[in-house]
């Protein structure tokens, strides 16, 4: 596996690769979640390229951008053992220059939901994504639909700027006892991942509901939040895989979001019925 930091190293690295190259855009602290994108990356692609950057402008002022987990060691290991060819590893000043033309995400799928309670992180994130797939290129891209929104909003980029690239989504990835891992569990306490586990009951609910038969929305949302209330409930929505809300559940159709506080950790998480 190469390591590359340069944008220079990044092409020539890339210059080099023949066949289909499957791409993994990561923040780093690498997870089981994470590494699942990248072991399908692996077995659909003859190279693997991942990148590892805390991408200052999809965080809001005051967000945990200082603190957010940095473990360029462990993830290199992780991205080794994995058979990934390529890590990127860039610094802030080697992807963003000064005065520069900006992507905005789209006015209603990037401004709802989490794009209201952040307002502007999806406009970071399409800005730097659409850097990373200018720089390398992938034929395949792989995001989870652990974060559904954002998970949209890029094959929405993707199909509004005609890139020549195929989004693929992955299931996400949970701890036994259902807690979706993330990079920032690591901020909670026992105490708190206890309580941050009414999260995935009230979506395991919810879909044990919708199995029986259960379709209205207002009655699902009532359950989950009586589920969740020992927490901090920012939101709970209902909407159509385009981000409408929805008063009766579909299958095949709906997804159920939750975003929430435990303690100072923002949390979310949702299923796809
Ligand atoms: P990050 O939070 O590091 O996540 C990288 C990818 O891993 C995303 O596609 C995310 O949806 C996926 N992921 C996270 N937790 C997961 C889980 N439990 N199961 C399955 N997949 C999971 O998302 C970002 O970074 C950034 O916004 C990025 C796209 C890299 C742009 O900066």
């Amino acid at each position: 596996m190469k390591i590359v930091r340069t944008i220079q190293a990044l092409r020539e690295e890339r210059g080099k690769m023949e066949g289909s190259v499957g791409f993994v855009p990561t923040m780093g602290a690498l997870h089981a979640g994470h590494l699942s994108l990248i072991r399908r990356a692996r077995e659909e692609n003859d190279h693997v390229v991942v990148s590892v950057f805390v991408n200052p402008t999809q965080f809001l002022p005051g967000e945990d951008l200082e603190k957010y987990p940095r473990r360029e060691e462990a993830d290199r290991l992780i991205c080794e053992k994995a058979g990934v060819d390529l890590l990127f590893m860039p610094d802030a000043s080697a992807i963003y220059h000064e005065d520069e033309v900006t992507l905005k995400a789209p006015a209603y799928l990037g401004y709802i939901l989490e794009g209201h309670r952040r307002p502007g992180h999806f406009d970071g994130v399409v800005q730097v994504v659409m850097k990373l797939f200018g720089l390398v290129q992938p034929d395949f891209a792989y995001f989870g639909k652990k974060d559904a929104q954002q998970l949209r909003i890029l094959q929405k980029m993707a199909e509004d700027f005609f890139l020549p690239v195929t989004i693929v989504p992955m299931e996400t990835v949970r701890e036994e006892d259902g807690l979706a891992l993330s990079s920032r569990n690591v901020y909670l306490s026992p105490e708190e991942r206890r309580r941050a586990l009414s999260i995935s009951k009230a979506l395991k609910r919810a879909s044990k509901m919708v199995m029986a038969g259960e379709r209205s929305a207002e009655a699902i949302e009532a359950e989950m939040r009586e589920v969740m209330r020992g927490i901090d409930v920012e939101y709970v929505a209902i909407v159509d895989r385009d981000f409408r809300p929805q008063e009766r559940v579909e299958l095949k159709k709906s997804i159920i979001l939750v975003a929430a506080r435990v303690g100072a950790t923002r949390l979310i998480d949702n299923i796809w019925l």
